[in-house]
C-alpha cells in the first residue's frame, strides 16, 4: 500500500454504488456497455442468486470491484469452496493497494465461512498480482462459448 493513499472502505455493494461509478471501475477489465436500468436489473439478478459483489470506496467513490460465490460441494464432505470472481480497480486508482486490499478481504470472508480453498481464473498477465497474495498456479481453465 502506497503511504500517500489511505486504505479503501471495502463493503458489500448496493444499488447506490451505481451512481458512485461502480460501471466505470469494473470497466477496468471489461467494458459492461449496459444502460443505469440494465445494470440495476443485473445487480437485482445477481442478489438473487446470492452471489457476493463487493466494492472498494474512495472519497465515496467506487475505486475497485471484486465478486465472490461461496459453493457448498457434495464432494469433500460437504467442503466450501470460495470462487473469485471480476476483480478490477479502476485505472486512476491502480497501483495503491486497492485490489490487494479487495482479495484480501475476500479471502478474509472465505475463511471465516470455512472455505477449504479459494479459485479463480485469471489472464497469464496477472498471475503476479495473485501470487504475491498467496495464489499459485493450479489446474487448467477451459471454455466453450455458445
Ligand atoms: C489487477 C488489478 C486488479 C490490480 O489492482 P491494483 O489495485 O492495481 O493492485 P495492488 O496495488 O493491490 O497491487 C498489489 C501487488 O500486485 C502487483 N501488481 C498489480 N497489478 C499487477 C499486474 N497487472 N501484473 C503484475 N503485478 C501486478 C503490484 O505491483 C503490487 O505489488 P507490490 O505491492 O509489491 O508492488 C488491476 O490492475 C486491474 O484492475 N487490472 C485490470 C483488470 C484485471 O486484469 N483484473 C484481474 C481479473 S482476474
Amino acid at each position: 500500500m502506497s503511504s500517500e493513499v489511505p486504505p479503501p472502505t471495502i463493503r458489500l455493494m448496493d444499488a447506490t454504488d451505481l451512481r458512485r461509478g461502480f460501471l466505470v471501475a469494473l470497466g477496468s477489465l471489461k467494458p459492461t456497455e449496459l444502460t443505469d436500468e440494465q445494470a440495476l436489473d443485473v445487480f437485482r439478478r445477481r442478489m438473487r442468486s446470492r452471489l457476493k459483489t463487493y466494492v472498494a470506496l474512495m472519497d465515496d467513490r467506487v475505486a475497485g470491484t471484486a465478486s465472490l460465490f461461496i459453493e457448498p460441494k457434495f464432494i469433500h464432505s460437504g467442503g466450501i469452496v470460495g470462487h473469485i470472481e471480476d476483480v478490477a480497480v479502476h485505472t486512476a486508482y491502480q497501483h495503491h493497494g486497492i485490489g490487494g486490499a479487495l482479495v484480501g478481504h475476500l479471502l478474509t470472508v472465505c475463511r471465516d465461512a470455512g472455505c477449504y480453498k479459494v479459485i479463480l481464473d485469471c489472464d497469464e498477465h496477472v498471475i503476479p498480482f495473485y501470487e504475491k497474495l498467496g495464489f499459485h498456479r493450479w489446474e487448467h481453465a477451459l471454455r466453450i462459448d455458445l
